[in-house]
């Protein structure tokens, strides 16, 4: 079946009727549909399927690993996301499955669908946290104390699982190489002109939450000058951000989420959270302007009688995809061109681990983590075919 008509069978599946887009999060009722429609999937076609100690679903061809050709994205989405960043590589796996079937295609090493558990972080703050735990990035202990908006811990939300949850060595042992696919997000293919590209790296990128704490007062009877209000540091920082980022090369700087408490429009807010996300194309760079934004908050929070406290949610230092696999890739495909991805990305977690690579498909809007996110028919078939390629040259 070709990745669009696999598509458009999940394309009622966690669409966000507020925010636009999909909002589908790990172990909410979307998410869970969508993790049963891919098992029900992978079953469909006579493969095995199996959820490891991380919450990632693995659908095998032949006996698990080792050595294994493994293949597969993420099904989960930011808030008000696109239909492509993630579900595209999923379908494209499913659609490639197919297409060496019809060509006879059998395997003589073990062949593998893998879904990965909360790519985004969407849910739970901290992103590709299915693909950290496998490989031990991140602690059990952390990621079970993790909480979402509502209080919620990872732990609570995944249940008596969650015991088991951390680095899973016998799970790795079994992958002889990964490769994902993934819209592009960006205008990379579609300034070459080609539909199919291969990833060359990943900018360094973390996420920090910067609460700043004033005093919650009445915004009518309060005189400005008796204020300690957290949202003018907050405000001040967030355009701070955009200047220090645009000062560094390759930098990127966003504000995308920030939350004033209690929240009430006659109220002078108590305290403000704002996340930031911060990407340079090396770790020291994101470093040195996280430090750099930090001590401009505190200054702005010192200005307004207010404190800040700087807190590191998730952190990823930069990608580099094994050069001799990204030529592979790209002489197997034609010479596909190489692009650099300012998007993390599991296989960015797991080439730490295991030789890796990546397929992107070109989006003719250029965007992503937003509904005008966008891949046309042909160049998904395009995806499937380089992917079916790829698969049938490593497990052949
Ligand atoms: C994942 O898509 C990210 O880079 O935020
Ligand atoms: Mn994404
Ligand atoms: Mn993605």
């Amino acid at each position: 079946m070709g990745a669009e008509a696999l598509l458009e069978q999940i394309a009622d599946v966690g669409r966000d009727r507020v925010r636009g887009g999909y909002s589908r999060h790990v172990f909410d009722g979307a998410e869970r549909e969508l993790r049963e429609w891919f098992a029900e999937q992978a079953r469909a076609r006579g493969l095995d399927v199996e959820v490891d100690r991380n919450a990632n679903i693995w659908a095998w061809w032949g006996d698990p690993g080792p050595d294994a050709v493994v293949t597969g994205s993420h099904l989960d989405s930011v808030p008000g996301g696109g239909a492509f960043d993630g579900p595209l590589g999923v379908v494209s796996a499913l659609s490639a499955v197919d297409a060496l079937r019809a060509g006879g295609f059998a395997p003589r090493r073990p062949l593998a669908l893998v879904v990965f558990a909360e790519e985004e972080g969407g849910r739970f703050g901290v992103p590709c946290l299915g693909s950290k735990l496998l490989t031990g990035a991140i602690s059990p202990d952390r990621a079970r104390a993790l909480r979402d908006p509502a209080g919620v811990t990872f732990g609570e939300a995944m249940g008596a699982d969650a015991e088991h949850v951390g680095r899973d060595d016998a799970a790795l042992q079994r992958i002889g190489r990964f490769v994902e696919l993934h819209v592009e997000q960006g205008r990379g293919l579609v300034d070459l002109e080609r539909p199919v590209g291969v990833a060359s790296s990943i900018l360094a990128h973390g996420r920090w939450r910067f609460r700043f704490r004033g005093r919650g007062d009445h915004a009518g009877s309060t005189l400005l000058a008796d204020r300690s209000d957290p949202m003018l540091p907050a405000s001040r920082t967030v355009v701070a951000a955009r200047k220090e980022a645009a000062a560094v090369a390759g930098a990127r700087a966003t504000v995308g989420r920030i939350a004033a408490n209690p929240g009430g429009t006659n109220v002078i807010p108590s305290t403000v959270d704002m996340w930031l996300d911060a990407r340079t194309p090396e770790a020291a760079g994101t470093r040195g302007l996280v430090a750099e934004l930090s001590a401009l908050a505190a200054r702005f929070a010192a200005d307004e009688g207010c404190r800040v406290e700087v807190t590191e949610e998730s952190f990823g230092a930069e990608v580099g995809f094994r050069p001799e696999l990204r030529d592979e890739l790209s002489g197997l495909l034609s010479g596909a061109p190489a692009l650099a991805s300012g998007a993390g990305h599991d296989a960015g977690v797991l080439a730490a681990e295991v030789p890796t690579g990546m397929l992107f498909v070109r989006n003719p809007t250029g965007v992503s983590h937003a509904p005008e996110e966008h891949a046309e028919p042909d160049d998904c078939e395009a995806g499937v075919a380089a992917l079916a390629q790829v698969l049938e040259a490593w497990a052949g």
